[in-house]
């Protein structure tokens, strides 16, 4: 039977022990604060019992996993452990004392783990005798339910304690995603694409903070935007790791936060866990802040320059399509990348009367569902109110916002897949366990790889080609990965041999 210690016996290393019990595995908890590691025993058992309660688990079940717990009293009880993971407080020198200290008690062939992350594995490894046997599992809080972890590759690990700690890992329900030591692993990088991007639209001054969470939800259909995210986490925990990752590449503008995170974390509107954030929380509930009004007396006519989806959408929602455009009182269009002003003078339409709508997802027009327009600085005020009150009449909610190239979803999908690419491109990991990585660990429905063949690498290279045109900007460079598979007309995961 597999033994696995547990150092720090916090949100973290409860967890995990609960993760080492679960998949069968002997623990030991030992933590330095007097009294916390029998807190950690006694908080498993009340899951366990909740687990029993639901008819997950069977009492006797229970009873078998809390007597394979052994609450220790010092580091010496880790003797005879196989593994050893380590869920102390984030810091560098702490971290490289104990492990230190570990060595001097574990058997010669134990793997030591550590569960940082935003630490180098490689950096709290570098006094150890043996940092060959040294390797970063990363959890997700919390640990039993996130079912995923990462194994993390430090520069002098081994190959055969990579090995040995999959084999145990594969014991358990927890899909385990192999990864280089580079700032944010696999996940936390991974994330940078919906965040960063968020945080750039906002401080472009295309949409408010709640639009943005509103068009990723309602129709990328992520669980949560951006802000909402941030406001989850604490801007002060994801004020950090935006900061870290992007000082850990090396300022590369993919990964560039924006200033008014700075500001907002001075301010301490960190979130849920202080009542205010880029949200309020009266009641501990999440005020919506309310959607631009619908238009009042908007009944003009329409020529669309689109997909005939849109116009079936449009006929069955009573809107007066005309065939001529120079009559028309709103001209939609439907652009890729483009924002309304490049796409206007494009067409050749008039752009005072041209209006533009997001549609990257052809299909995600249902009831409920939301859309996106947008006109240039010269677009009459009727034209907005006219195409917006067309689609509200369909049934679609609808955005709003100042001229983007790429809208919201565009420009944030673009990102996802790129950064995505990104990390595919530098072999942290491989396509399917980023995939899985994000799915588990972000709880996004698809993978960044599956979305971009969803909608197709060679749209997501054509979005971020226009953005980057369009703003200078080189964090929209398309990574190699991506245009690559996109050019060649192939998957987007597809690997070299
Ligand atoms: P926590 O503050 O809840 O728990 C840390 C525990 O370690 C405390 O009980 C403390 O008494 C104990 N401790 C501190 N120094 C110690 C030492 N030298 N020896 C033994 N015990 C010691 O922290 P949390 O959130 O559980 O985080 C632990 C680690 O896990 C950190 O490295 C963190 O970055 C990482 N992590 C945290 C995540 C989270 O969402 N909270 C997610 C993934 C990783």
């Amino acid at each position: 039977m597999t033994t696995i210690g547990v150092v720090g016996a916090g949100a973290m290393g409860r967890g995990i022990c609960q993760w080492a019990l679960e998949m069968g595995a002997q623990a030991i908890v030992f933590d330095a604060k007097p009294g916390s590691a029998n807190e950690a025993r006694t908080f498993i058992l009340d899951m366990l019992s909740r687990a029993v309660a639901k008819g997950k688990l069977t009492a006797a079940g229970r009873d078998a996993m809390i007597s394979s717990l052994e609450v220790a009293d010092s580091l010496a009880s880790f003797a005879s452990a196989d593994v050893v993971i380590e869920a102390i407080v984030e810091d560098i020198d702490v971290k490289r004392k104990l492990f230190g200290e570990l060595e001097s008690v574990v058997r010669e062939d134990a793997i030591l783990c550590t569960n940082t992350s935003s630490l180098s594995v490689t950096a709290c490894a570098r006094d150890c005798r043996s940092p060959a046997r040294v390797v970063g599992l990363h959890f997700f809080n919390p640990a039993p339910l996130m079912k995923v972890v990462e194994v993390i590759r430090g520069e002098r690990t081994s190959p055969d304690t990579v090995n040995r700690l999959l084999a145990i890992v594969g014991k358990s329900q927890h899909k385990p995603i192999v990864c280089e030591d580079t700032p944010g692993f696999v996940v936390n990088h991974a994330g940078r694409g919906l965040s960063t991007e968020g945080l750039r639209i906002v401080q472009e001054g295309v949409a408010e903070f709640a639009d943005v969470d509103r068009v990723m939800r309602e129709y990328v259909g992520l669980p949560m935007g951006p802000f909402e995210l941030f406001d989850l986490t604490g801007l002060d925990v994801s004020g950090r790791v935006l900061r870290e990752i992007y000082e850990g590449f090396f300022h590369d503008p993919r990964y560039r936060p924006a200033p008014l995170v700075n500001r907002r974390v001075e301010a301490r509107l960190f979130g849920r866990k202080v009542g205010e954030g880029f949200y309020s929380y009266p009641n501990g509930k999440k005020a919506e802040p309310e959607e631009f009004a619908a238009p009042l007396d908007a009944d003009g006519s329409l020529y669309i320059d689109g997909p005939d989806s849109l116009k079936a959408l449009l006929v069955t929602a009573g809107a007066k399509l005309i065939d001529q455009a120079s009559m028309a009182d709103a001209i939609l269009i439907c652009p890729l990348g483009d924002d309304t002003t490049a796409a206007a003078l494009a067409s050749g339409h008039d752009p005072k009367r041209v209006v533009a709508m997001d549609m990257l997802f052809s299909d995600r027009h249902g009831s409920g569902q939301r859309a996106t327009i947008m006109g240039s600085p010269v677009t009459e005020k009727r034209s907005l109110d006219t195409v917006h009150a067309a689609l509200l009449s369909s049934g679609l909610r609808v955005t709003r916002i100042g001229d983007s190239p790429g809208f919201i979803a565009q420009r944030v999908v673009a990102n996802i897949v790129n950064t995505a690419c990104e990390i595919a491109q530098q072999r942290i990991a491989a396509p399917h366990d980023i995939d899985e990585g994000v799915k588990r660990g972000l709880g996004y429905p698809v993978g960044p790889f599956a979305l971009g063949d969803q909608i197709g690498g060679g749209r997501i290279l054509a979005i971020l080609r226009r953005l980057q045109d369009l703003t200078g900007d080189p964090r929209y460079r398309p990574s190699l990965w991506l245009r690559r598979r996109a050019e060649l007309g192939v998957s987007l995961s597809l690997t070299e041999r």
